[in-house]
Order: structure tokens, then sequence, then C-alpha cells
């Protein structure tokens, strides 16, 4: 299958690209590198041994974007461009809006002009909002998003489930990701947010290598088992791989995934795994909780073992490992 991956040279859609490549499918990549570099394409191209057509475009130029669907017969499009530190999303909303929003508007609407109607769309847990059970199932009613960032994301999925509605010709996979977590086992391609990381992850992984002073956990009086935020973490080639199942086995019409282990894990367990299995020590203190936080919550992933064939199966070990792995090939 031909597939435009948007946003390719980025976290997940490099790790998805790789997987793609893996299942033989013909791969190209369109990416503004706003939060991405270049070298990514060449590390892609040394692991897979393949060569990659790129297009280092905008997608809220859709002139631009209508060339790439004029030179290349695509099949079906994944996702992922698009802007997402949360707390950004709160001090510049209007960016966000125009580009999440109009940039996704441009691609249905160019997929539409050249009758491509297959999409996986890259959504996130953070729609489910607040909800009466931490098991988020995708039973439930989309909830208050807790940042302009999670907004786009609720009104992106309702933007996919109207055009549904008007048109049953399309076949859309919305996938919600819990907190994607690790690195691709050869340690070339990785997360590499822009700036302080406002994640836990890239945060212990750059406390560890000394680049941050200490890692401020935030709260420990929370309802859990040791009173930290207890989140669903997924490592990122498992995420990636979910990509690829749901191209491969989503059924006809629009459905909607959590892609996630269904396994909650705390903070200072996360931390203390991290520990232990890379033998090091991570500094950290208990500050105050951070506003707009959840106490707790994780997926409910039976929905995509059933119809995707797909489930986790990377440990918290696992992603601890790599994630280390990834930070010593690139300090
Ligand atoms: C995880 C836990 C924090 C940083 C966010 C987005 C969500 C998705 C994943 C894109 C929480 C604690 C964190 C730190 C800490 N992104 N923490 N110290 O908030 O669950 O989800 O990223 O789709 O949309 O909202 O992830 O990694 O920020 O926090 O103690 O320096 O770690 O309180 O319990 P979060 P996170």
């Amino acid at each position: 299958m031909k597939v435009l991956v948007t946003g390719g040279l980025g976290f997940i859609g490099s790790h998805t690209v790789v997987e793609l490549l893996e299942e033989n499918n013909d791969v190209i990549i369109v990416d503004n590198l706003y939060n991405s570099k270049i070298e990514v394409l060449g590390k892609l191209e040394t692991i897979s041994g393949n060569s990659i057509k790129f297009y280092q475009y905008d997608l809220l130029d859709k002139e631009k974007l209508d060339e790439i669907f004029a030179e290349n017969e695509i099949d079906s499009v994944i996702h992922f461009a698009g802007y997402k530190a949360v707390g950004e999303s709160v001090r510049e909303p209007l960016m966000y809006y125009t580009n999440n929003l109009i940039s996704t508007l441009n691609l249905l609407e160019v997929m539409k002009k050249y009758n491509v109607k297959k999409i996986v769309f890259s959504s996130s847990a953070t729609v489910y909002g607040e909800q009466e059970s931490p098991k988020y199932v995708e039973t439930m009613k989309r909830g208050e998003t807790a940042s302009p960032y999670g907004t786009t994301k609720a009104m992106i999925e309702k933007m996919l489930e109207d055009l549904y509605a008007s048109d049953n010709s399309w076949n859309i996979t919305i996938l919600r990701y819990f907190n994607p977590v690790g690195a691709h086992k050869s340690g070339l391609i990785g997360e590499e947010p822009n700036g302080i990381p406002n994640n836990l992850m890239p945060y212990v992984m750059k406390v560890a290598a000394g680049k941050l002073e200490q890692l401020s956990i935030f709260g420990n009086d929370y309802p859990t088992p040791d009173g930290t935020g207890v989140r669903d973490y997924i490592h990122v080639v498992d995420l990636a791989k979910g990509h690829v199942k749901a191209l491969q086995n989503s059924p006809d019409g629009l459905n909607v995934y959590n892609l996630g282990s269904g396994k909650g894990v705390s903070v200072l367990e996360l931390v203390t795994t991290f520990e232990r299995v890379n033998e090091l020590k991570v500094n950290y203190k208990i500050v105050d909780r951070r506003p707009g936080d959840l106490p707790e919550y994780y997926a409910d992933p039976t929905k995509a073992l059933k119809e995707l064939d797909w489930k986790t199966e990377k440990t918290l070990e696992d992603i601890c490992k790599d994630t280390w792995n990834y930070q010593k090939n690139n300090i």
C-alpha cells in the first residue's frame, strides 16, 4: 500500500514509518520540520534499508499538499502532523487551532479531491477528559479537554465523524494514544522534544543524563497506591505497530480505538524502574500537583485486540531500557 505519513519525521511518525516499511508498504513523508529534524530521514533509511520519498511542506499550504497527491498514487494517509505541547497550547491557543485544524481540513479536502478516502488519525486519550472510571473505553463520550491542544484533537474527531456521516465511503480510523514513551532498539530514533520537556519520561531521561538538574514529581497526595499520578505508558514501537494493524485490519466505516497497555503505572514506579534497569539514580523532589492533572487513567485495550488483532508486547522495563539507550546514543 502507498501510504502518506504526515509528520513522519516526528517521534511517533518516524517509528510508524519503520514499521510500515517493515511490512513492505510504500511510504511518502511530508513534514514541515517544526518539531522534528531532517537528520531523522537518513536514520529511517539506515534502519529500513529503503530510500524514502520526502516533502518538506507545511499542510497549511494547500497547493503544496495538492502537488503531493497529484504526483503520487496515494492509497491511504496516516495523519500525525500537528502541534502537541500542552503547555504551549495554553499560551498560544490561536496558533494551535489554526495549525491543527486548518492543516487537517486542507488534508481532508485534498484527499477528497483525489478520492483518497482511507485515513488513520492520531488522536489522544486526552479527549476523554475526566470520566466516572479511570479505565477509559471507547464507548465513553468525549469529556472536557484540559487544554487547547486536547480540544483540537476532540474537534478533529468531531470533524471526521461529520465527514463520515456525509459520505460513508470514507474509511476513518481514530487512534487514541495513552502515554507514548520509549525508543527504537537501534537508539537511532527517539523522543526529542523542543526545549524543556513537559512530559515525564523525556524529563527523567535528561535528568539521568545530567542535562537537567532535578525531576519535580507533581504531587504525591493523589488517591493512588503511592500517591503519585498513574498513567498508561505505551512503548512507541507498540504504538507504531498499532497503526500498521489499523491500516491492515480496521473494519469499513469510522472506528475509534484506544492504544494503550491497559496497565496503570505511577510516576514513582516509572522512576524507580528506570533507575533499576539502567543502574543509575534519578535526582527528584516531590512538589505540588500540576494544575489540570488527573490522578489516574489508563486504557481498556480490549477493542483493539478484538478488531485489529493488536496489543502491546513491550514492558515497562523495555521502555526504560530503550529510552536510556537512545539518550546514551544521542548525548
Ligand atoms: C505523566 C505523569 C504528571 C512531568 C500528556 C498530554 C497527553 C499526551 C501525553 C499527547 C503525570 C507527572 C510529569 C514532570 C511529573 N500527549 N509528571 N513531573 O499529562 O499524562 O499527558 O502527555 O497526546 O495529551 O496531556 O503526561 O508525561 O506530562 O505526565 O511528575 O516533570 O507524570 O503529573 O502524573 P500526561 P505527562
